[in-house]
């Protein structure tokens, strides 16, 4: 449930800061500190939900962040309403001729004064929400979704392979990534981490999958290299993993330094691309561990990292992260007549016509992962 209500308000924050409705206010900051609190949060709401039977602490927990989520989400109610009606303003006065009224308009007293309501508000539910998100500390959430993560590797292991004809709507992001991986060879001399973040079942590995079967990207790179973190940032497993990539093979060494050896032969004096898929580690020194063993390939070299928190692009990132946008709802409905129909919906009309409402409601995000 609490999941449910923390994923909404993420969804409903993003949009707001997608709209620049943070820029426009003044409240930026804030939205983006909120919204990656709240990104920390959400990724352990379903082991505390499932705790909280056993656990009253954590029982507590979830109230105190609940009722910190009811507050924000009546801001954010606001903010919608006050983003549509500068929205309405700005297009009525476009149709009008009106733009410098408009544009006076936001610093009409009315304005000012709800810009600096909503500002004080989101710094005080930001502080609550920091405070219930630096308690969730003392559950060792974290932990004990570790305790279950060989379950969860195994199910959400992935690898490079993906059916191009079957993605839908991800031709610009894909552009802008491989151009920049592309081109960075003639500016970097160090290795660029490039982060793509987004919501869970946005789109982020098929994404980074699109980008490393480009065609660019295979002339580009000498060494192409897939690996899925997920919650076990554990350096020894990802050296080997890295190795049996690049390979091909088995990799059976099994001491630090004789896998350390074996990946910086394989990646010295070449151009490499790595990805690091679905990454939770927030442990600065553990990824440094990481990417002192991989910093050893010619200029160019790059690693693209997908995570679901902003906080572990902002750790490894070397340029600003590329934040994954919902899918139009023409892509959204391409993909759901593709998975629901197999692109047969005229046939189903009363069908189709269902789907096609479902998929205006859900806004395009989390039922991808559900198809
Ligand atoms: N643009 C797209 N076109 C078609 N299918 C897509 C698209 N984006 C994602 N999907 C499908 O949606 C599902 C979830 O996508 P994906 O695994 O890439 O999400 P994610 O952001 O990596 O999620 P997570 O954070 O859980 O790792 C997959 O089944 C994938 O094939
Ligand atoms: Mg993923």
């Amino acid at each position: 449930m609490a999941e449910a209500v923390v994923t909404v308000m993420l969804e409903n924050l993003n949009s707001l800061i997608q709209k620049k409705f943070g820029l426009i206010c003044g409240v930026n900051k804030e939205m983006e500190k909120l919204s990656s609190i709240l990104s920390t949060i959400c990724a352990v709401l379903g082991d505390a939900e499932e705790r909280q039977l056993r656990d009253r602490a954590i029982k507590i927990w979830l109230q105190k962040l609940k009722d910190v989520a009811d507050e924000l989400n009546d801001i954010l109610d606001e903010c919608s309403m006050e983003a549509s009606l500068l929205e309405y303003k700005r297009q009525s006065s476009r149709s009008t001729q009106k733009v410098r009224a408009s544009f006076f308009s936001c610093f009409n007293p009315k304005n000012t004064l709800f810009r600096f309501r909503i500002a004080k508000r989101m710094e005080d539910v930001s502080d609550r929400l920091d405070a219930v998100a630096n308690e969730r500390m003392k559950f060792h959430l974290r932990e004990v979704v570790q305790g279950r993560h060989l379950q969860v590797i195994d199910k959400r292991q992935t690898g490079s392979v993906v059916d191009e004809k079957h993605v839908y709507g991800r031709e610009e992001d894909k552009d802008k990534i491989v151009e920049f991986l592309v081109d960075n060879s003639r500016s970097s001399k160090d290795l660029s981490v490039y982060p793509i973040v987004a919501m869970g079942g946005m789109g982020k590995t098929t994404l980074a999958q699109l980008v490393y079967n480009d065609e660019r990207v295979r002339r580009h790179f000498e060494i192409k290299i897939w690996v899925c973190v997920s919650e076990d940032f554990d350096v020894k497993r990802l050296i080997k993993a890295m190795i049996e990539s690049a390979s091909g093979n088995a990799c059976d060494a099994l001491d630090m330094d004789p896998l350390q050896k074996r990946l910086q032969k394989m990646l010295e004096r070449k151009k490499f691309l790595i990805v690091l898929d679905d990454v939770w580690n927030e442990d600065q020194e553990q990824w440094e561990g990481l990417r002192n063993v991989v910093a050893c390939g010619l200029n160019g070299s790059s690693i693209v990292v997908t995570t679901r928190l902003k906080k572990v692009a902002l750790i490894m990132g070397t340029i600003p992260m590329h934040q994954l946008s919902v899918l139009s709802e023409d892509d959204c409905w391409s993909l759901f007549n593709q998975r629901a129909f197999g692109n047969e919906s005229e046939e189903r009309p009363n069908l189709a016509k269902i789907g096609k409402e479902s998929v205006k409601k859900c806004k395009g995000i989390h039922w991808l992962q559900r198809l």
